[in-house]
């Protein structure tokens, strides 16, 4: 199959456009070996912080038959304990690692993303857009202001390819892209989840312990194929959300992005997901007889 499924985003080869969003699985080096197995392009960590974070109380997900809502609250071993099994992880493979750096102030997540360098990232990616920890994602990056703030920081910390993560919840994308790009950044993943809430009504009470969670899941996806569609000119996208089968993934390539993140998908149906994925883009590519990077951003008009 050689060169069909072959792209490249942000400085970034892969063997195929498949990428292990960021926060789905556990940050263990033997579950980031799984995915590889199992046929991802690359993989992406959970979000570090600069110390370990428990996260909030059960209920941290509700499942819709449209998608999905989290509030895990960023749990996570903290950059000291996650450094060594980034090592462990970057010596066991081979496919690009993308660590994702998160925390309070540009200060504090331009120091994990130092970190995660020098314990192996292949490349960065800032989460400037979960929409449920206070101080955190959203709260450092939704304004075009404060992205220049952050990611100029970061940029200036680490050597590797940057992405930055961005939020929906915004009235126009491309300038929190614009603004990204014109501080360093290599790349742009979209979208991350959007503020969403569910309350059960025999109970009468949000069900999530923190009442407020983020959307993801075959909901946002038109919402992740027009932020691809805007931020394709202007930078390489990671387009994000929803995506579930090969006619997905299709559809944003379609749309413009080099690459595709697959998260909620892997809950729901395992790390198969990446073989049955690839598998259909393939037949599709050559019953199209072109290559994935002839099919990227050729749906757009
Ligand atoms: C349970 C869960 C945890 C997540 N944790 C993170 C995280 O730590 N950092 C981050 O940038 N995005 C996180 N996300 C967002 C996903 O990476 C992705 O952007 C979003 O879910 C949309 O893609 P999907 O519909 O394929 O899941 C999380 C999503 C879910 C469902």
């Amino acid at each position: 199959m050689g060169t069909l499924l072959e792209t490249e985003v942000a400085g970034l080869k892969l063997r195929n456009p498949l990428i292990l969003a960021s926060g789905i699985l556990g940050n263990s080096s033997s579950l980031l070996k799984r995915v590889e197995l199992s046929g991802a392009g690359a993989v992406t960590t959970k979000t570090i912080l600069p110390e370990p974070t428990k996260g909030y109380e059960n209920p941290v997900v509700v499942e819709l038959p449209f998608g999905l809502i989290n509030a895990m609250g960023l749990p996570n071993p903290g950059i000291k304990e996650f450094e060594r099994e980034l090592a462990e992880a970057r010596s066991e493979m081979t496919i690009p690692i993308i660590g994702s750096a998160g925390g309070g102030t540009p200060e504090e997540v331009s120091h994990v993303a130092g970190r995660l360098q020098d314990a192996g990232a292949d490349a960065i990616e800032i989460n400037a857009s979960c929409p449920h920890v206070k101080g955190h994602g959203l709260e450092i990056g939704s304004t075009p202001s404060s992205l220049r703030e952050l990611v100029n920081i970061v940029r200036g910390s680490i050597k590797i390819p940057l992405l930055v993560k961005l939020t929906p919840m915004t009235p126009n994308i491309r300038s929190l892209g614009e603004a990204s790009v014109r501080s360093g950044a290599d790349g742009l993943t979209a979208i991350n989840t959007l503020k969403a809430m569910y309350i059960d009504v025999e109970a009468m009470a949000p069900v999530l312990s923190n009442k407020v969670g983020g959307l993801s899941g075959p909901a946002i996806r038109p919402v992740a194929v027009r932020s691809i569609y805007e931020l394709a000119p202007i930078s390489d996208v990671i387009g994000t959300g929803g995506v579930k089968n090969w006619r997905d993934a299709a559809e944003m390539l379609l749309a413009g992005a080099k690459a595709v993140g697959i998260g909620t998908a892997i809950m729901t149906k395992g790390l198969e997901v990446f073989r049955e994925i690839s598998d259909g883009l393939s037949h599709y590519l050559k019953r199209k007889n072109l290559s994935v990077r002839e099919l990227i951003g050729r749906g757009r008009d």
